[in-house]
Order: C-alpha cells, then sequence, then structure tokens
C-alpha cells in the first residue's frame, strides 16, 4: 500500500451564508492542494461538510420559526451550491446530522468512559426560567458589571471588552426570549479528562515538523498553561443525543462531536475509510482559519489520542488567518462581505479562487477589496495567461491554418528558466505556500510573454521567416499546454479550456519538468477569451 493523503477542511457551521472568508479560510486552500495531489497520481481523500449542531443552529431555526431539521437542510443545500458553483473537488460534501455520525460518537464516547477518561461532575449553569432550559453563556443577557451596558452577554461585554461570567450579569434574561429571567442552577455533565492527556499531546506536538509556527504556538500556549478537564456534553436538544444512564436529556458538545465529522463523513464516502483514519502511512493535511486552530490541535487530537485505537492524527495544520473586507469584518449581521450566492453575479469562479488565493492571509489579518480583485483578474489572469493563449492561437491560425505549426526542438534557455520556477512552484504547493505558489505560476505566465516580446513571431512573419515564426509559435503552443497542467489547481475551468484548445486531448497530471508533448501539425481551434476584464461599477464595488 503506497503513501494515502488524507485533506480536510474545517466543517462551516450550517446556520452560516458562506462568503469569501470561508472561501479563504479553508475551502479554496484544501481544494487547491487535493487537486495538485490528484494531479501527481496521489491516492487522496479530501473531505468536507457542514457542522448542522451547536446552538446557532437551534437559536437560527427559532428565529426562522421551523424544526431545526428543516433550517439545517436549507442552509446545507446552499452550502452545497457553493461546492458546486466553486468547483470544490470534495469526495465528499457531507454533515454532520447523520446516523452515521451518531453511532461513531457513541462508540467514541464509550470508549473513552471504558478507558476511564470520562468524569461526572456537577456545575452551576444559567437556567431560562420560562424556556425550562440551561443557556449557553452567550444567549443569557444583561447589565455589565463594569460599565453599565445593558446588552452586555454571558460570556462578554460587547461595550467595555470585560470578559464575564453568566453570574455576574445584573437582571440576566434570555437572548432567544427576552422576558424570560436567567437564574443559576445546578447541573450534571460528563467531563473528558484532558489534562491526563497532557503529556502524551506535548510530545505529539513536539513531533509535528510540518506545522506553521502559529498552530505551534497556540498549542504550546494551551499546553504551558495547562490542560484542564473540560465538559462534553450540554444542556441542549438539538445535537447528538448522550449515550449514558442519566444524561438522556443531554447531547454531545459540539467540539466533541464536529471534529469526528470527518471520520463519520469519511465513512460516509467510501468503504476504505480505515485505509486514511487508521494508516500510519497517511500524511493527513487540515484546512481551517485561526479560530479553529486551537480545537483541532489541541481538543481534537487530545480525544484521538485518549482513545489510544491508532487514530490518525494531523501532520500538515494549515491555519488561515482573517480576511477582512474595505477595511471591516466579514459579516453577515451587518452585511459586509462578498456572500457565495451573489459572488458570480459579479464574475466567474476561476476569478474569485486566483484572486482570493493571491491574496490567502497567510501571514497576517488580510484586507480584500473590490479594486484588489479586478486588478488581479485584469492584470494576471486577462493580461497575462488569457492575452498570452489568445495571442498564439490567433496568429497561428492566421498564419498556419488550424494546426500547431512544426517546431525544431526545445528552447534550452527558456527550458531551464521554466523548470527553475516549476520547482517553486510544486515546493511551495508541497508545504501549502500558496501566496509563493502563485507568484511562481504568475511567474511561469510572465516567462511566456517575454519569449513572445523577444521571439516576435508577427515580425518573423512579416519578414518572410516563416520556419523561425513557426518554431516560436510552436514553443508558445507547448507552454500553452504546460500552462493547463499547472494552472489547473487555481483555475480549473479555464484549465479545462485550454485542454480543449487541442483535438487531441492531453492529460492535466502534474509535470516534473517543462516538456513538449504536442506533436507537430496537432490540430486546435481558436478558444473564446480564457477571461474578461472587470470594470467595476457601483453594483460590483462592494
Ligand atoms: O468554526 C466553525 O465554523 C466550526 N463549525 C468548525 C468545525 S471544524 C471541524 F471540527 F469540524
Ligand atoms: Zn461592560
Amino acid at each position: 500500500m503506497g503513501q494515502k493523503y488524507l485533506i480536510t477542511s474545517a466543517l462551516p457551521y450550517v446556520n452560516n451564508n458562506l462568503h469569501i472568508g470561508h472561501l479563504i479560510g479553508c475551502l479554496l486552500p484544501s481544494d487547491v492542494y487535493a487537486r495538485f495531489c490528484r494531479a501527481q497520481g496521489r491516492d487522496v481523500l479530501y473531505i468536507g461538510g457542514a457542522d448542522e449542531h451547536g446552538t446557532p443552529s437551534e437559536v437560527g431555526a427559532l428565529k426562522e420559526n421551523i424544526p431545526v431539521e428543516e433550517y439545517v437542510d436549507k442552509y446545507r443545500a446552499k452550502h452545497l451550491d457553493a461546492v458546486r458553483d466553486f468547483k470544490l473537488s470534495f469526495d465528499l460534501y457531507g454533515r454532520t446530522h447523520t446516523k452515521l455520525h451518531e453511532k461513531l460518537i457513541h462508540e467514541l464516547f464509550n470508549r473513552l468512559d471504558s478507558l476511564g477518561m470520562i468524569e461526572e461532575k456537577s456545575s452551576m449553569q444559567p437556567y431560562s426560567v420560562n424556556e425550562k432550559k440551561f443557556l449557553a453563556d452567550r444567549y443569557v443577557i444583561g447589565t455589565c458589571p463594569k460599565c453599565g451596558y445593558d446588552h452586555a452577554y454571558g460570556n462578554e461585554c460587547d461595550k467595555c471588552g470585560t470578559s464575564l461570567d453568566p453570574d455576574q450579569l445584573i437582571n440576566p434574561h434570555s437572548a432567544i426570549d427576552p422576558s424570560s429571567p436567567v437564574e443559576m442552577r445546578e447541573t450534571k455533565h460528563l467531563y473528558f479528562k484532558l489534562s491526563a492527556v497532557q503529556d502524551k499531546l506535548r510530545a505529539w506536538i513536539d513531533s509535528r515538523q510540518n506545522w506553521p509556527k502559529t498552530a505551534i504556538t497556540i498549542a504550546n500556549k494551551w499546553l504551558d498553561e495547562g490542560l484542564h478537564d473540560n465538559p462534553i456534553t450540554r444542556d441542549l436538544k438539538w445535537g447528538i443525543p448522550v449515550n449514558k444512564p442519566g444524561f438522556e436529556d443531554k447531547v454531545f458538545y459540539v467540539w466533541f462531536d464536529a471534529p469526528w465529522g470527518y471520520v463519520s463523513i469519511s465513512q460516509a464516502a467510501t468503504d476504505d475509510w480505515a485505509s486514511w483514519w487508521k494508516n500510519p502511512d497517511c500524511y493527513y493535511t487540515q484546512f481551517m482559519a485561526k479560530d479553529n486552530v486551537s480545537f483541532h490541535s489541541v481538543f481534537f487530537p487530545a480525544q484521538e489520542l485518549a482513545m489510544n485505537d491508532n487514530w490518525k492524527t494531523v501532520d500538515m495544520l494549515k491555519g488561515q488567518n482573517f480576511m477582512n473586507f474595505n477595511g471591516a469584518k466579514i459579516s453577515k449581521s451587518t452585511g459586509n462581505g462578498i456572500f457565495l450566492d451573489e459572488a458570480l453575479n459579479i464574475a466567474p469562479s476561476d476569478c474569485w479562487r486566483y484572486a482570493l488565493m493571491a491574496s490567502a492571509p497567510e501571514t497576517d489579518d488580510t484586507d480584500f477589496t473590490m479594486e484588489r480583485f479586478a486588478e488581479i483578474v485584469n492584470k494576471d489572469l486577462n493580461g497575462m495567461l488569457g492575452n498570452f493563449v489568445s495571442r498564439v492561437c490567433k496568429l497561428s491560425a492566421k498564419n498556419f491554418g488550424d494546426t500547431v505549426p512544426d517546431g525544431n526542438g526545445i528552447d534550452k534557455d527558456l527550458e531551464i528558466k521554466i523548470n527553475e520556477k516549476l520547482s517553486d512552484l510544486t515546493n511551495a504547493l508541497e508545504k501549502c505556500e500558496f501566496r509563493d505558489a502563485v507568484f511562481a505560476l504568475r511567474s511561469l505566465w510572465a516567462i511566456a510573454n517575454e519569449y513572445m516580446t523577444i521571439k516576435e513571431p508577427w515580425a518573423l512573419v512579416k519578414n518572410g521567416d516563416m520556419a523561425g515564426a513557426a518554431a516560436a509559435l510552436n514553443e508558445c503552443f507547448q507552454m500553452i499546454d504546460f500552462f493547463a497542467r499547472v494552472s489547473a489547481p487555481f483555475i480549473p475551468d479555464a484549465a479545462e479550456k485550454i485542454q480543449n484548445i487541442f483535438e487531441n486531448k492531453h492529460d492535466l497530471s502534474w509535470p516534473t519538468k517543462y516538456e513538449h508533448r504536442l506533436g507537430n501539425s496537432e490540430k486546435f481551434t481558436v478558444p473564446e477569451n480564457l477571461f474578461n476584464r472587470i470594470e467595476l461599477t457601483e453594483k460590483t464595488n462592494g
């Protein structure tokens, strides 16, 4: 059995309308990486899906006055539209509200329990008197004891920034039903003995070679502060019911539930799931935004290690910083940002895929604007790649008809230059350094444009040097074929259009070097423009 590649993209909550922040946070980088791996012939399992549980779904359904099941179906359908529209090549974009998932969580819980890793403890929790239920801290509203703001949450005051406990609020009431007072009542919960995994987790973190520094720092901060046992059950109705007598009216906490969705969705995707999840010779890469890093670097692996059951843990953890839009946070409530159902009215998916990857918030939070978007599309996609393809095809068709003109072997200087950038591109993608990867890809397109400028095949034609013009154009066509291969992970639609230029359909495998694959006299057709310029209007200006 050769090496396997497992790739997961964080499961977005289903109550959210997906926006460009979700695309760049995990969906796109994971897809580009998965496509890159597959193009090399690797055995990939690429998994994503909707995180359907947690209070937000329950509250969202209440607000829309529909059953939770209907609510999650409605929003999950929107996720699936985005997966289709943005060409995200998941083996399965699944969900967590399934029988398979419930069965898995129950088995995992039983195992932890039988290993003595579960403890029962009582604690005081906010209870909504009229609604007759316990509330998560952030669903309690009251007056801030520090600044007097009357709309502070049970976990923090938005006005003065103080972090709070719900029992500190003056006049606490429910955020869901403001007429209902809230009082602290005793409730019992099941705790995962996270502290018992501290040493094992430390050794495991120390053995992570490929993680970006920020992820290591976050994990070590948790370890340095000392891990505390944490409750994995909640007093909610919506979620995976707890399979232990005395806890039937509770559900599992979403962070004991969601990450295992990667496994249950893999189980739904293939009967062969264990050959990724239980295989030491599998390389596992996770993609997420930075607010998820602690859960994936501490809580999830701690659970996996505690199971002592050979679960595959993450080898490469890619966490992105946040992308803002027009200088402010992307948010459904303020309407700031580009939401995925409207993005395609502005430009086709390849443009978003490329421009967002070129702006990936890898080292810092990044600001995205429509001006930036238009500039990247116009300069790189339209100006460099699109124009090159179009000029070569048109000039050639005009002077040599509908077959690729005869060449006379690879241009050695060009070959060296291209191979250098190809190696940069391959290495960057291998390490999931996406900004560097885009830079290398753009450099390849630049090399082609420069070649054309220096060779001036139109001038050769004009001067009657038809053999020289043919050779130059042949080289350009070979680069076009090469570009389809190296661009495909980023802009799959354009790559397919380029592939279809030639009558012989050449595969889009990842090249190990620049090579001539087009035979002399291979038929081609002049394609439609691959890209169109983006002209900003008031409507598209964000
Ligand atoms: O932050 C979020 O959107 C969570 N739903 C991410 C879960 S990732 C994984 F654990 F499933
Ligand atoms: Zn305050």
